[in-house]
């Protein structure tokens, strides 16, 4: 029984699971190295409910409940009494290995570890660990709050309690489970990053401005964001690293990352998150970068 969850990585996604886990009673602590980050995303969260707050979405008491469930240090052995541990760290495989030879051992025996990586292996993952069989991928996508779907995909040593528990757990936070293969970047990001990809080359090879592009794919196709829109709020960086696993992981050159992203990337212009990307965010509105 899923009770206290943990989470590894206080960026927009561990903040977002952490938010919508406290909402449905989970006592939650989220781990960071950094401390300033736990503490901005601890404001995000508090910004996120009480904007529910003044929408008439929560009460103020469901707010201060939820906020009161929620915990953050940089000690890895708070992480000690969790019954479930979802790894939000940043889209790369060294980083994340490291993370489970540090956090394993200060786990539980029976503790569950669940990694919300958006393209890597399951099975290579889990074999970072000391419990392949209690490890598995729970993909939330971004915003958590406000997007329904969790991807679920067991490794090839998952078992069916590890499974069961997590289903039970995601369909607690509300939220719709999709089962996916352990094969690169599962079936949302298989889709849709090579949709933001041509966007890119699109953008690359002259065809539209970014403004035509995002303008063409909104009302155009219904797209709630536009490509290069959505890929700011991707952040570069793991569009890249997504892409980069499909093209590797398929050995495909349909897959094949388009130059401009990387170039975007190696600038640090990864998005929204560090102020510019495809759009300047620095100013009062977002203003197209080309
Ligand atoms: N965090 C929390 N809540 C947010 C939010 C955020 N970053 N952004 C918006 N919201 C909430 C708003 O508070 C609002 O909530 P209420 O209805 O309760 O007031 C609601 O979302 C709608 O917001 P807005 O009316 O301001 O904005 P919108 O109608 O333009 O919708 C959006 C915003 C939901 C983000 C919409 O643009 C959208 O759906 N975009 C596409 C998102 C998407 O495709 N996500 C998947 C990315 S891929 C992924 O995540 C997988 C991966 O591994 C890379």
């Amino acid at each position: 029984m899923i009770k206290n969850v943990g989470i590894v990585g206080a960026g927009q996604m561990g903040c977002g699971i952490a938010q919508v886990s406290a909402v449905s009673g989970y006592k939650v602590h989220i781990y960071d190295i950094s401390a300033d980050r736990i503490e901005a995303g601890l404001a995000t969260i508090n910004g996120n409910l009480a904007r529910q707050v003044s929408s008439g979405k929560m009460t103020d008491e469901e707010r201060k409940k939820a906020l009161s469930l929620i915990k953050g240090s940089a000690d890895l052995n708070d992480l000690s009494p969790m019954d479930l541990v979802i790894e939000a760290a940043t889209e790369d495989e060294t980083v994340k290995r490291k993370i489970y030879g540090q956090v394993c051992p200060v786990l539980k025996a029976d503790a569950i570890l669940a990694t919300n990586t958006s393209s890597l292996s399951i099975t290579r993952l889990a074999s970072a660990t000391d419990r392949p069989e209690r490890f598995m991928g729970i993909h939330f996508m971004n915003p958590v709050p406000v997007m329904k779907l969790v991807e679920l995909v067991r490794g090839i040593a998952t078992e069916e309690g590890t499974f069961s528990s997590a289903k039970q757990f995601v369909t607690a936070l509300d939220k719709t489970i999709t089962v996916a293969e352990d094969f690169p970047a599962f079936i949302v990001n298989r889709i849709l990053l090579p949709m933001i990809n041509e966007a890119i080359y699109t953008l690359y090879e002259g065809v539209g401005s970014v403004e035509a592009i995002d303008t063409a794919m909104k009302l155009g196709a219904n797209h709630p964001m536009g490509p290069l829109q959505l890929a700011d709020f991707i952040g570069l960086d793991t569009c890249l690293s997504i892409m980069q696993v499909l093209h590797d992981g398929l050995a495909d050159s349909k897959y094949r990352p388009c130059p401009l992203l990387v170039k975007y990337v190696e600038a640090g212009w990864l998005g929204r998150k560090s102020g510019r990307g495809f759009y300047d965010y620095r100013g009062e509105v977002p203003v197209p970068t080309r």
